[in-house]
């Protein structure tokens, strides 16, 4: 009886340890099972997040970059263009640069365009045509010349810009001899315009663009006038990406075009922000006397603008003797003094003594707007005796 009693306790005992054993087996199983679960939920999610994340993006980084590469500019065929302008007719030919021809054109939906067809593609002009294409899809500013599109095929290299009809300022100051050259100069009110909205174009570049971008051919001709006579700057086919606080870049070929050029980046190739601050300078001074920079026909002393007006600038007497006659006396002395101080400053042969173009930009300011207001009390005697030149470029046809 006893022996039983025993068996039947050794019984209950391993049935009890049986019991223990599977209910742990059993917990840690639902254990393993929740953390399993726990953790394929994170996991999930996670990728729910990151596909999201790609989804608003465009898909993927290649996506991202070639979207916002390609924003805004039109892929053009050579066929397309060469319908716009009449087969690239002589009749739609507005000017000629160092890039090639441009012509005047219209799109099939009715938009004026001016179209640059490529000379020759060497290499200067290829590297010149990825520069402006890939700088001007980033660059937008209501003072700087918009890139409309381009056409990249293995002959032709093509960029289309949108139409300015007044052409390039060089135009309207001086008689450049082309059939396209206008006789009548601009007023002195307008002047002052052109100088503040192309000085609103380089500050842009400057200082708000990071980094940096330095223009490199800034002049008269790649300043265009639209039909009301708003500048905007072109041509950014020589431009840099730098920065003026490391010293600028150091180049062994200077690009740029003679009268224009700062002398340290001419004798050294040293190029900074306050390079484009000098070319600005002398455009100014084309603005003042209606000279160009380099005259090799007049007196020795007066071939160059720069050297001839530069000690005249900040005289009050001789600055009066040096002012274009095409302007008939339209501005008073103070504007004058005020304008060729500027002057004076951007050229100077010393790059830190020159402004910054958002100095410029403030200094130029309340003179324009002096004149609006003098303009509208007095009912304008002044602006009425100024001579608004016609708009030369703005009968664009497709055809002849
Ligand atoms: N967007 C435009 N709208 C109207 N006319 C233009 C336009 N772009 C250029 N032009 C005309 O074509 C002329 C030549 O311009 P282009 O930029 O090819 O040469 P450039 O500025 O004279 O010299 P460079 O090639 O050395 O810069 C300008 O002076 C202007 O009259
Ligand atoms: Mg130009």
């Amino acid at each position: 009886m006893e022996v039983e009693d025993d068996y039947r306790r050794k019984q209950q005992l391993v049935l009890l340890a049986i019991v223990v054993l599977a209910s742990l087996a059993l917990v840690s199983l639902l254990v393993a099972f929740s953390y399993y679960c726990y953790i394929s939920n994170k996991v999930s999610k996670r990728l729910k997040i990151r596909k999201r994340a790609d989804l608003e993006d465009g898909g993927s980084f290649e996506n991202v970059k070639e979207f916002s590469t390609e924003k805004g500019l039109q892929l053009f065929t050579f066929k397309q263009l060469h319908s716009a302008t009449g087969g690239f007719s002589k009749s739609n030919v507005v000017g000629h640069g160092s890039f090639g021809h441009v012509y005047r054109g219209v799109l099939n939906d009715g938009r004026k365009v001016a179209i640059k067809l490529m000379d020759q593609a060497g290499k200067q002009g290829e590297d010149e045509f990825k520069v402006e294409v890939e700088l001007l899809r980033r660059l937008h500013s209501p003072y700087l010349l918009a890139l409309l599109g381009y056409c990249s095929d293995n002959n032709h290299k093509l960029l289309v810009y949108e139409f300015m009809a007044n052409g390039g300022l060089q135009e309207h100051l001086y008689p450049v001899g082309s059939s396209n050259s206008i006789s009548v100069k601009l007023d002195w009110e307008t002047r002052l315009r052109v100088a503040l909205e192309a000085a609103k174009g380089l500050e842009y570049l400057h200082e708000h663009v990071c980094p940096p971008v330095i223009h490199r051919d800034f002049k008269s001709s790649n300043v265009l006038l639209d039909k009301n006579l708003h500048a905007k700057v072109s041509d950014f086919g020589l431009a840099k990406i730098g920065s003026d606080k490391a010293g600028g870049h150091v180049s062994t070929r200077v690009l740029g075009t003679q009268g224009y050029v700062a002398p340290e980046y001419a004798l050294t190739g040293h190029l900074t922000t306050k390079s484009d601050v000098y070319s600005y300078g002398v455009v100014l001074l084309e603005l003042l006397t209606g000279r160009v920079p380099v005259d090799m026909k007049r007196t020795p002393g007066e071939a160059s603008l720069v050297s001839w007006a530069l000690p005249r600038l900040t005289d009050r007497e001789r600055v009066m003797h040096i002012m274009d006659p095409a302007l008939e006396g339209q501005y008073s002395m103070k504007d004058v003094v005020q304008v060729a101080a500027i002057a004076a400053m951007c050229v100077q042969p010393e790059a830190d003594y020159r402004p910054l173009m958002a100095d410029v930009v403030q200094s130029l300011v309340p003179l324009v707007r002096n004149y609006r207001t003098t303009s509208k009390i007095i009912g304008s005697s002044s602006s009425s005796s100024a001579t608004k030149s016609p708009a030369p470029h703005d009968n664009a046809s497709s055809g002849d």
